[in-house]
C-alpha cells in the first residue's frame, strides 16, 4: 500500500522515546534456544532481526535475573547477573550488541518494590535480630497479641492471602505479592544506595533504560497502630490505583526518588530512559513524567478502556491533557504479561470484568473471537496514530488471544495458588509464541513448551503471518513502517464523522478513522494509506479503522 513516501522522517535523536514503538519480550515466551522448553537470552538473539524487521524501536526485556520464579522472576534474589534458565552475563552483552547493531534499543526491567525471599539481603535480615540494620531493608512489624502470634494487622496481599509473614520471633514482614516477594523498606537510604548501584551496573553495561515495576508502591506511609483492613483495601483495586489517596499507593514520596534517578540516567551519554509501571489514577500519573522525573509511564486508563467511542475518547482527551500540563506527551498501551490480551478483551461486553470471564476458563459469556481480533486490530492503528509512545506486547502483532482453558496442572501464576485456585492469574496471557507452523513448540523451540499453545496458533505463526499481505502481523508492519514518518505532535483535532465513530487529525496530515457502530460507514476525503480490515467502496465496516492522508 502506498504510503507518506515524499516526507522526510524525523532525524532520530535524544529524545527518541518520545514517539518511539517499544515491544515487550516477556523472556520466558518469547524463544527457547536452549530446548528445555523456557524462553532464553540466546533465543531472544535469534528472533531479534524479526524484530528490527517489525519495525519496532526498542525492546523491554522482563526479568531475566536469577530468581526462585515464584513470580515469574519478578521475585529477584540477584539484581546484577542472569538465571541460568535465561543464560549469562555474556549472553546479555551479546543480545545488547546485536541488538544495538539492528538499531534496536535495549531497557531491562527493575523490581524495587520487594526482592526475593531468596535474596541475601532478606536471608541476612531474617537472621538478624528485631531492630537490625539488617531488618531495616524490609518492612518487621511486632505480631500482635500474645507472643506477637497475631499478623500486625489483617490485609491480604494483592496475589490473595495474607500480606504479613511470621518469622518465628513475633516479628512480621509486609509482602504486597507473594510471601516470597518481602517489601523493601524505602525509607532505608541504605536500600536507595543499593538500587543506585544497581541502576549503574546495567547502565554501564550498556542498557538504553528500565522499566520500573510498581512504580507508585516504594513508599508506604505506615502508622501505628496499622489501619484494619475495613479501613484500607490493601488489594487489586487499590493497587490499580481505583482506591484515591491510599497510604500504600502513589505517595508524593516516591517521586524524591525518580527525580534522582533521573540525574542518574542523564549522566550517561546518550541520556538512557525510564517508564513506570504506575498504577496512580490518571490524574496524578503525569507527575511522574515531569521533566526531571522519568520519561515515560505506561497510560493503563486506555488499556482499561471498553471498546467505546464515548470512554476511549474520554480518556485520549484526559491523557494528553494531563500529559501536556507537565509538557510531556502520554505512552499508550492496550496490552502486557499481566492482563487479558486485547483479541479476547475487547470481545467481552463492557460490563464484564476480564478476571472474572477468566475465571470461568473463558466460557462465560462466551466470546466471538473474529470480533475481538478484528477490534485489537482497529485499536493496534488507533494506538499507533496517537501522539506519544506506545508499547506493542508480543503476540499482539500476531493477533493472538488469551489461551484461557490452561488446565490447572500447568498454571505457574502466583495468584492461582494463593486464591486456593479462584482465580485463573495471568498465564493465559503468557502461553509461547508460535514462530512456525509446526513442530512440538510451533517454532518456539526445539521441545515443548512450559505452557501448551492452542493447535490452532499454528496458522497464526509468525512465518505464515509473514507471507500474507492480510495478516496482524503485516497489519503491524506496515503500521509501524508509515508511523515512522508522522512528524511528532503534542495533540489531535477530533473530526466529526458520525455517531458511534472516532476520527482525529494528527497534525495536517493523518486522519484516523475508527468506526465502532455496527455499520460500514462512507469514509471521510482523503487517501487510504492504510485499514484495519477490507473497505470495499469507500467505506469501512464496524469495528474497522482506517488510516488517510490529504489527497
Ligand atoms: C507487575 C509485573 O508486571 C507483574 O508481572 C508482577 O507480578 C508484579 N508487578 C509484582 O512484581
Amino acid at each position: 500500500m502506498s504510503g507518506l513516501e515524499g516526507i522526510p522522517a524525523p532525524p532520530p535523536d535524544e529524545r527518541w522515546w518520545q514517539n518511539a514503538v517499544i515491544y515487550e519480550i516477556y523472556v520466558r515466551s518469547f524463544a527457547d534456544g536452549n530446548g528445555d522448553g523456557i524462553g532464553d537470552l540466546i533465543g531472544i538473539r535469534r528472533r531479534l532481526p524479526a524484530l528490527a524487521e517489525l519495525g519496532v524501536d526498542a525492546v523491554w526485556l522482563t526479568p531475566f535475573y536469577p530468581s526462585p520464579m515464584v513470580d515469574g522472576g519478578y521475585d529477584v534474589a540477584d539484581y546484577c547477573d542472569v538465571d541460568p534458565t535465561f543464560g549469562t552475563l555474556a549472553d546479555f552483552d551479546a543480545l545488547l550488541a546485536d541488538a544495538h547493531s539492528l538499531g534496536l534499543r535495549v531497557i531491562v526491567d527493575i523490581v524495587p518494590n520487594h526482592t526475593s525471599s531468596a535474596h541475601p539481603w532478606f536471608r541476612r535480615a531474617v537472621h538478624a535480630r528485631r531492630g537490625s540494620a539488617e531488618r531495616e531493608y524490609y518492612i518487621f512489624r511486632d505480631g500482635r497479641g500474645d507472643g506477637g502470634r497475631e499478623p500486625p494487622a489483617d490485609w491480604v496481599s494483592i496475589f490473595g492471602g495474607p500480606a504479613w509473614e511470621p518469622v518465628g520471633d513475633g516479628q512480621w514482614y509486609l509482602h504486597l505479592f507473594a510471601r516470597e516477594q518481602p517489601d523493601l523498606n524505602w525509607a532505608n537510604p541504605a536500600v536507595r544506595e543499593e538500587f543506585e548501584r544497581i541502576l549503574c551496573f546495567w547502565l554501564d553495561r550498556g542498557v538504553d533504560g528500565f522499566r520500573i515495576d510498581v512504580a507508585h508502591g516504594l513508599v508506604k506511609e505506615l502508622v501505628d497502630p496499622l489501619p484494619a483492613l475495613g479501613e484500607l483495601a490493601v488489594d487489586q483495586a487499590a493497587f490499580r490505583g481505583l482506591v484515591t489517596d491510599h497510604p500504600l499507593w502513589d505517595r508524593d514520596g516516591v517521586h524524591e526518588i525518580y527525580r534522582r534517578w533521573r540525574k542518574i540516567l542523564d549522566t550517561y551519554r546518550p541520556p538512557r530512559i525510564a517508564v513506570a509501571e504506575s498504577w496512580a489514577p490518571p490524574h496524578r500519573l503525569s507527575a511522574y513524567i515531569r521533566p526531571d522525573e522519568l520519561h515515560q509511564a505506561f497510560n493503563f486508563a486506555f488499556l482499561r478502556a471498553p471498546w467505546n467511542p464515548d470512554a476511549l475518547r474520554d480518556v485520549i482527551d484526559d491523557s494528553l491533557q494531563q500529559a501536556g500540563s507537565v509538557g510531556a506527551l502520554p505512552t499508550w498501551v492496550i496490552a502486557n504479561h499481566d492482563v487479558v490480551r486485547p483479541a479476547s478483551r475487547y470481545a467481552l461486553p463492557p460490563q464484564v470484568d476480564p478476571d472474572a470471564w477468566l475465571a470461568s476458563n473463558g466460557t462465560f459469556p462466551e466470546i466471538d473471537l473474529a470480533t475481538g481480533l478484528q477490534r485489537a486490530r482497529a485499536a493496534a492503528l488507533l494506538m499507533l496514530a496517537l501522539p506519544g509512545a506506545a508499547y506493542v506486547y508480543q503476540g499482539d502483532e500476531l493477533g493472538l488471544e488469551e489461551v484461557a482453558d490452561l488446565p490447572a496442572d500447568v498454571l505457574a501464576d502466583p495468584i492461582w495458588r494463593r486464591t486456593g485456585g479462584k482465580v485463573k492469574g495471568r498465564d493465559g496471557c503468557r502461553v509461547p509464541l508460535p514462530w512456525e507452523p509446526a513442530g512440538p513448540s510451533l517454532g518456539f523451540g526445539p521441545t515443548s513448551p512450559w505452557l501448551p499453545q492452542p493447535p490452532q496458533w499454528a496458522k497464526k505463526a509468525w512465518s505464515v503471518q509473514r507471507r500474507d499481505p492480510t495478516s496482524t502481523l503485516s497489519l503491524y508492519c506496515e503500521a509501524l513502517r508509515l508511523r515512522r514518518h508522522f512528524p511528532p505532535v503534542a495533540a489531535v483535532t477530533w473530526v466529526d464523522a458520525g455517531p458511534q465513530v472516532l476520527a482525529f487529525r494528527r497534525g495536517e496530515g493523518l486522519l484516523c478513522v475508527v468506526n465502532f457502530s455496527t455499520r460500514p460507514i462512507a469514509l471521510p476525503p482523503g487517501r487510504l494509506i492504510l485499514r484495519s480490515d477490507r473497505a470495499d467502496g469507500g467505506h469501512l465496516p464496524p469495528d474497522t479503522a482506517a488510516w488517510l492522508v490529504p489527497e
